[in-house]
């Protein structure tokens, strides 16, 4: 018992990648993964097409387990260490080298084969409504005549955190870029909530602990309203978890109608958010209840062209 103690509290010591705190932030970990663990990974996986990974969610389990594996079971500790921890609790995940494996859907579907061995060595997804898997993939074009902010180019996706809308708990966001073509700006915005100049003002509000109506747009595919209150919990320190986006909220009456419009100016003025280029393959994780996550606008090309996969999940820890 004592030697298995030992272990447990040793100092984690990385096999096969690397973390450093990520130039826009000390919060944001940088996580590389090393191209023999990228080889490895993509040998182990190569009988299993995504397909197979849709099919038999144990197949997930088993996906996040062998990429454990070739970090001799270091990786999923350090990202748990990571996601658990407040003060940083998001990572960017991206990898040294290329797999061996053409361009084109294939290599695509290496990438959600790796964000799904990611996602189920920190929690488990819930299923997506609006795509109908365990992950979403989805694409921003130049033009877009959809219900939600969620694909359009030519505007700032203000800052907010998933699934008010739903009854599963969000504790996590995985944000991957599958592909991208003539891409100018539309970086990812992110703000933690401690940073938040004037959190406290709107935490220590009368109406911070108040349920609100959410809905969510047509192509959701969610039909019912649900209601909690923007500041629905604290966590295990005491610091309040909060759940929030300026669209899919519907105040009912005039008190909370400026309560949240005041709170949506505040955070959209709030300078202490952080840019994040995310290149092609590479993914955020972030706890969803602690940061708030939204996108900068692009530049205008007839051509353009971004691919993203999300996945959306509970801790089971
Ligand atoms: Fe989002």
């Amino acid at each position: 018992m004592t030697a298995l103690l030992r272990a447990v509290e040793s100092p984690l010591v990385p096999v096969g990648f690397n973390v450093k705190p990520h130039e826009a932030s000390e919060r944001l970990q940088v996580v590389t993964l090393s191209s023999d663990v990228i080889h490895g990974f993509a040998d182990a996986m190569s009988e299993w097409p995504v397909q197979a990974l849709e099919y038999k969610p144990f197949l997930r389990f088993a996906a996040a387990d062998k990429l454990n594996a070739l970090t001799e079971m270091t990786l999923g500790r350090c990202l748990n260490d990571i996601m658990q921890n407040r003060d940083s609790a998001a990572f960017l995940l991206q990898y040294e080298g290329e797999p061996d494996i053409e361009s084109g859907e294939l290599r695509t579907e290496f990438d959600i084969k790796l964000s799904t061995a990611i996602s189920h060595l920190v929690g488990l997804p819930n299923h997506d409504s609006m795509y109908g898997k365990y992950y979403a993939r989805f694409t921003v074009l130049n033009e877009d005549n959809s219900d939600s902010y969620l694909r359009q180019a030519h505007r700032r996706m203000e800052l907010h955190t998933d699934g008010t809308y739903v009854n599963e708990r969000t504790d996590f966001v995985i944000m991957q870029k599958l592909a991208e073509a003539n891409m100018q700006g539309g970086e990812s915005l992110l703000l933690h909530i401690d940073d938040w100049a004037e959190l406290d003002k709107f935490y220590n509000h009368p109406l911070a602990k108040k349920d609100m109506v959410w809905g969510a747009p047509k192509s959701k595919n969610v039909d019912s309203k649900i209601t909690h209150p923007v500041f629905f919990e604290e966590d295990k320190n005491g610091k309040p978890n909060m759940s929030f986006i300026d669209q899919f909220v519907e105040p009912q009456n005039m008190a909370e109608g400026m309560y949240l419009y005041q709170m949506g100016e505040s955070i959209e003025a709030d300078p202490n958010y952080i840019t994040v280029p995310l290149p092609v393959g590479s993914m955020l994780v972030v706890q969803n209840l602690c940061w708030l996550h939204g996108r900068d606008k692009f530049v205008a090309h007839p051509q353009l062209s971004r691919e993203l996969l999300r996945q959306r999940g509970h801790f089971t820890r």
